[in-house]
């Protein structure tokens, strides 16, 4: 990417070997967005693509008006990122070019505008980033007020996306519900408003994710133009997607500003969360590749991506909270010998912490000290048989949470957000802390730093299984309103200092299962919690949707190797269960003290054989082949990046030959033509003898491979590697 201003034209361009991104600025000063697209030889130039620009009502009534900023005015009714209110009761931002600057960073390049208001004395900073060789743009506000007077910010987006110009888009977004999260939805934008939001406080990726994918209507795996993009943000947010009169397809996004103001006073800002968006003609499978590439490379912990992620066990799967310090070290050699590398105490460690629905009364969450008669030597005795075992050892924790009868809950009733005239609001018994305020962040922080050196961890699986529906605080020293927003800047905050002061600590980011998959936590998290769901037919769907947006390689569940039968009752045989575990981020859902000799050396050797994959599977990208949401068989290739090695994984739940049959064969995507690879376990139809042979990427693109895989919960793994 490079960015560069041309003052002829007056445009500012960003500009890619894929996609271009043009600015212009009029000769009133209003910053426009001319054109988002497909890669242009002479990107100055693109102005024609704007038919006619105004600041006339009556003229955007007829021509599209797309402000790169769009702010709440008096002159358009088109979708905006930026409603302020002044101190005199002014409801109209007019923003006119006032500087701007060009940098590079170590990723890429900087620009920053300054657009200042044309009276009132409030500037707005529009932050660009560019991430070398990669055809996306990251973008945010900071939003200033220099003037003596309060101004109310009433709503204050990241930014705007505009496609093409045209009378309807489609919208892929991903969303559902606990247990079915990620679920592919198409949703047609036509004459009119579409949006998706979250006002859950958090945790809320259960329900939707903050990403689009927007296209014409006829983008597919493989060809299409795609628009997309995503908000880095865990909290309440909004992406609304506009087609106006003009036939100008908006899509804004940013914080959900319901419920929520933020005041800013002489001389402070508010900052925005990023908005990340990208172009590509490539459909869903280029702009996968783009997005996988900006998270190995730039936005997960750049110290820790580039290693294989350790295979877990967890005392959940045998135990749920019933552990102690003797059942702990009975099972550290038995998940040793399993094949675990990480073994991690789950929930149940801390006092009185005997279940979540009210049995005793006494839940526990609060009180981050081991249970002294469940580990009465605290949890060295434990962490020294792991590490002697020569494994990594893990905690659970729950920090932004608090039971009642709690000594924190009696030192601090202050410290829970609620209403001081209603019942506490609770889930699981227990209530949320507000992380908003500035002694809640650092009791937070002095519990994560004394557990995380005390308990010698090597892995934080950091769990929020709450919503934050009271948000409110009689007590909170700060504007009520804001709690939203500081509360999830906060919650980063804590992060933050977790990755600076624990470098080589693993984090798992957890809230019921999925409901922290975003891309907020990207910078913070080694594993994310995709589902609590592991049934082995939902996985492939749940999956699937994870990985149109994040990492194969961030995919924990509640255990990748489900129990067996499934929490639906479902029946499954390891090897299937197996090699879709070797899909994601290993972690062993079994209760392996109840397993034979048998099925633990099935189990070890699967183990084993994930051992030896997941160099490529967790440094690849993804491909669909097949859709788990829309066949019988979904098959996934993983390709390295390098192009060189791959392992086509194909699951066959139950087949039907009227509908599968015309499911072979197989053709593999991403490879390089000429090259040859050395293939390795496919299968002629109807002759489930594996085979091997060495291809061009020619032919396995274009005539495909194949396995013969009829019957009910059936997998097999083809893998292939360049020949030369
Ligand atoms: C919800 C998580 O998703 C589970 O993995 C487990 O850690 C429980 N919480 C513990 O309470």
């Amino acid at each position: 990417m490079s960015i560069y201003y041309v003052p002829d034209t007056k445009c500012f361009i960003i500009q890619s070997h894929a996609f271009s991104y043009v600015m212009e600025k009029d000769e009133k000063g209003v910053l426009h967005n001319i054109y988002t697209g497909k890669h242009l030889t002479d990107p100055e130039n693109a102005l024609c693509s704007l038919s006619h620009i105004t600041g006339n009502f009556r003229s955007a009534d007829v021509f599209p008006y797309r402000e790169e900023y769009p702010c709440k005015n008096s002159f358009t009714f088109d979708p905006y990122c930026l409603r302020a209110r002044f101190d005199d009761g002014t409801e109209d931002v007019r923003l006119i070019y006032k500087s701007h600057a060009i940098g590079k960073t170590k990723d890429g390049e900087t620009l920053t505008i300054t657009l200042r208001d044309s009276f009132y004395k409030f500037e707005v900073d529009l932050c660009y980033r560019t991430y070398t060789g990669l055809g996306v743009i990251s973008k945010n506000a900071v939003i200033r007020n220099c003037g003596e007077k309060s101004v109310t910010l009433c709503d204050f987006g990241s930014g705007a996306v505009y496609t093409f110009r045209g009378n309807k888009i489609r919208l892929l977004h991903l969303g559902g519900s606990w247990g079915a999260e990620y679920k592919k939805t198409y949703s047609q934008v036509e004459n009119g408003k579409f949006a998706i939001s979250n006002q859950r406080g958090t945790c809320a990726s259960h329900q939707h994710i903050p990403f689009f994918a927007a296209d014409g209507g006829t983008a597919n795996e493989k060809h299409g133009e795609i628009w997309y993009g995503l908000l880095h943000w865990s909290g309440n947010f909004k992406l609304e997607a506009e087609v106006n009169q003009c036939m100008c397809p908006t899509i804004t996004a940013g914080i959900n500003n319901e419920g929520c103001k933020y005041v800013l006073k002489c001389g402070e800002s508010f900052e925005t969360p990023l908005f990340t968006f990208g172009y590509t003609d490539g459909g869903y499978e280029k702009m996968r590749e783009t997005l996988y590439d900006l998270q190995y490379d730039f936005l997960a912990p750049q110290n820790r991506i580039k290693k294989p992620f350790p295979i877990i066990y967890n005392t959940w799967y045998p135990y749920e909270m019933d552990v102690n310090e003797e059942n702990c070290i009975y099972l550290v050699d038995k998940a040793k010998d399993a094949g675990a590398e990480l073994f991690v105490i789950d929930d149940g460690w801390f006092p009185d912490r005997c279940g979540d629905q009210n049995v005793s009364g006494l839940e526990g969450l609060g009180d981050w000290f081991c249970d002294k008669h469940k580990f009465p030597n605290g949890l060295a005795p434990v962490a020294d048989a792991v590490h002697k075992a020569g494994l990594l050892f893990g905690l659970w924790i729950e920090p932004e949470m608090v039971c009642e009868k709690t000594g924190l809950f009696n030192e601090h009733p202050e410290w829970v957000l609620g209403f001081e005239n209603r019942e506490p609001v609770k889930t699981r018994n227990q209530m949320v802390l507000n992380l908003a305020r500035t002694d809640v962040l650092e009791f937070i922080w002095d519990t994560l730093y004394r557990i995380i050196t005390e308990y010698k961890l090597d892995y934080l699986k950091w769990d929020m299984n709450s919503y934050i529906t009271a948000c409110g605080n009689a007590l909170f020293d700060g504007n009520q309103n804001e709690i939203p927003v500081r509360y999830i800047n906060n919650l980063y905050e804590l992060f933050g200092r977790m990755n600076k002061a624990f470098p080589k600590l693993l984090i798992e980011v957890c809230a019921a299962g999925g409901g922290r998959s975003d891309y907020g936590m990207l910078p913070y998290a080694d594993r994310i919690n995709r589902s609590d769901n592991a049934d082995p037919v939902d996985v492939l769907r749940l999956h699937e949707g994870f990985c149109e947006f994040l990492l194969p390689r961030f995919a924990g569940g509640a255990g990748n190797i489900a129990k067996n039968p499934s929490m639906h009752g479902r029946n499954v045989p390891l090897d299937y269960r197996a090699k879709l575990g070797m899909t994601g981020s290993m972690s062993i859902g079994m209760n392996i003290l109840k397993m034979t000799k048998q099925e633990l050396d099935e189990l070890k050797n699967y183990l084993d054989e994930y051992k030896n994959m997941r160099n490529v599977t967790q440094n690849s990208y993804f491909y669909v082949l097949s859709s788990a949401f829309e066949n019988h068989v979904t098959a996934w290739e993983y390709l390295s990046r390098d192009r060189r090695k791959g392992y086509l994984f194909i699951f066959c739940h139950g087949w039907v030959r009227s509908e599968d049959i015309i499911l072979y064969p197989y053709r593999l995507r991403g490879l390089e033509e000429n090259r040859k690879y050395r293939v390795n376990g496919y299968s002629i139809p109807f002759n489930s003898k594996a085979q091997n042979g060495v291809f061009s990427g020619s032919v396995l693109m274009n005539c495909g491979i194949s396995a013969d895989l009829r019957g009910d919960y059936r997998a097999a793994i083809i893998d292939f590697e360049a020949a030369d």
